[in-house]
């Protein structure tokens, strides 16, 4: 029904000529429902794109970003400042595990993905280990798509075809069926294989060759796979036995979405450097930061000269005042309504139950779920792998229903804000757009 002339936007990750035949417009937001052009209500179990965690339409923050625009728009952060990315920097520290309380920002998570390895590269640089320059990332990881993160991607097709470091060594994917299928939140296998891999590495290069190891702690565009029990702590223990940095990429699990504010506070897990950018504004502004130990940005600065700039990096829109105004309105929501934690209570226990409730749907193989992630992985069946996923996509659209498809895994990570009827909405719809496909 558009009027819209669609060729001139290319758009990102989309097949454009299948949406150029079947355009998918929204036109208006609210809570947590996304509103299509004929003015259908689809229930957005994505968050956006794992952004929108305080749910969509915010008066607030619409209010703050308007005041900060006839403020003060922009004036460069090279060199210069102005106080709301200075407030929001030290607001946001309150939040932060012990020890960390420096953040860069960025515009994107790909954008933090990069800095963050431009500053481990530096702190090795700078303390007089050049040696170790290369990565450990691991398979199924997705760190956006600039160099260094397309490098430390874990998702073939993310990588094929384009220039990538060569310095990066892998550790298996966390996702096992076959040992895991329908556990509740913290799966019990899987430990010992990472650490088995994470020696074998270190015995190949050479820890004085590695610099820093980056994961999510819960993978989440490889197919929302959260960790086995003890694994961040043992990845914690093996990077401090190398003097390898650690680095948390939450971009997806930062802001709430596990029930701490981040990833690292829930699991107890302090990493060296941390990455964020999605929910750091309820996705509202384009922002991302990487988050610093003191401790490695007081060893830069003590070991680069006084006159010039520690770091040769930064961008344009680096903490501006209008995406930095969002921030601590977004963070006023979090912190008045209890948002940070939300995952991890009743709400979180009551997704659990719904999500796992859909075990006798058909061609189910496993469910999985931690704080308001959650992901359903269905056997293909007679279909060449990975093209139900979206066949189930396509059908849940159809039903009022926004959910992710990576493969044939089903993604979900509702608003924080989701209410019971909400999430018994999400059964109901999943439970109809599956059987029509599955029929
Ligand atoms: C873990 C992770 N890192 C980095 C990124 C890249 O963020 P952006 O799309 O804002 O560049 C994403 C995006 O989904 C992500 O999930």
């Amino acid at each position: 029904m558009t009027d819209l002339n669609l060729k001139n936007w290319w758009m990102p990750f989309t097949n454009v000529r299948a949406f150029q035949e079947n355009p998918r417009i929204f036109t208006r937001a609210e809570g947590c429902f996304l509103y299509r052009e004929d003015g259908l209500p689809i229930l957005d179990i994505t968050a956006g794109l794992w952004c929108c965690n305080i749910g969509h339409g915010r008066k607030s923050v619409a209010d703050a970003v308007h005041a900060q625009l006839m403020q003060i728009d922009f004036a460069p952060p090279f060199q210069f400042g102005t106080p709301p990315a200075f407030q929001f920097a030290q607001r946001l520290m309150k939040h932060t595990p012990p020890g960390i309380n420096r953040a860069f920002f960025t515009n994107s998570g790909s954008e933090a993905v990069d800095t963050a390895l431009k500053i481990a590269h530096l702190y090795q640089q700078t303390r007089g280990k050049g040696g170790k320059s290369r990565f450990i990332s691991r398979q199924q990881g997705y760190h956006g798509v600039n160099i260094g993160g397309t490098s430390m991607q874990g998702l073939p097709t993310n990588r094929q075809g384009f220039p990538v470091l060569e310095q990066v060594d892998f550790l298996p994917g966390m996702l096992d069926i076959e040992a895991n299928a329908f556990t509740r939140g913290t799966p019990a296998h899987g430990t010992e294989i990472m650490t088995e891999a994470f020696e074998a590495i270190i015995a190949l290069r050479g820890a004085e060759q590695i610099c820093a190891v980056m994961i999510e702690p819960i993978s989440g565009a490889g197919g929302m796979v959260p960790p086995p029990v003890g694994y961040l702590k043992r990845l914690r223990e093996l990077c401090d036995q190398h003097d390898i940095l650690l680095i948390f990429d939450e971009v997806i699990t930062g802001f709430g979405r596990t029930g701490s504010a981040f990833a690292a506070t829930e699991y107890d897990v302090v990493p060296d450097l941390m990455t964020c950018a999605k929910g750091i504004n309820g996705g509202t502004v384009p922002m991302g930061a990487v988050l610093v130990k003191d401790a490695i940005q007081e060893s830069i600065f003590s070991n680069t000269p006084t006159n010039v700039p520690e770091f040769f990096h930064g961008n344009t829109y680096a903490g501006t005042p209008v995406a930095s105004a969002a921030a601590l309105a977004a963070l006023d929501v979090y912190e008045q309504e209890g948002l940070f934690t939300r995952a991890g209570g009743e709400t979180g226990k009551y997704w659990e139950d719904a999500l796992h409730s859909l075990k006798d749907l058909p061609q189910v193989i496993d469910i999985r779920n931690y704080g308001l992630l959650g992901a359903v992985s269905f056997d293909p069946g007679d279909l060449p792998a990975k093209s139900l996923g979206p066949k189930i996509h396509q059908s849940c659209l159809d039903n009022g229903l926004l959910c992710r498809a990576v493969g044939d895994h089903m993604v979900m990570s509702p608003p924080l804000t989701i209410s019971h009827q909400e999430i018994d909405l999400f059964v109901d719809r999943f439970r109809v757009a599956v059987g029509k496909v599955l029929d």
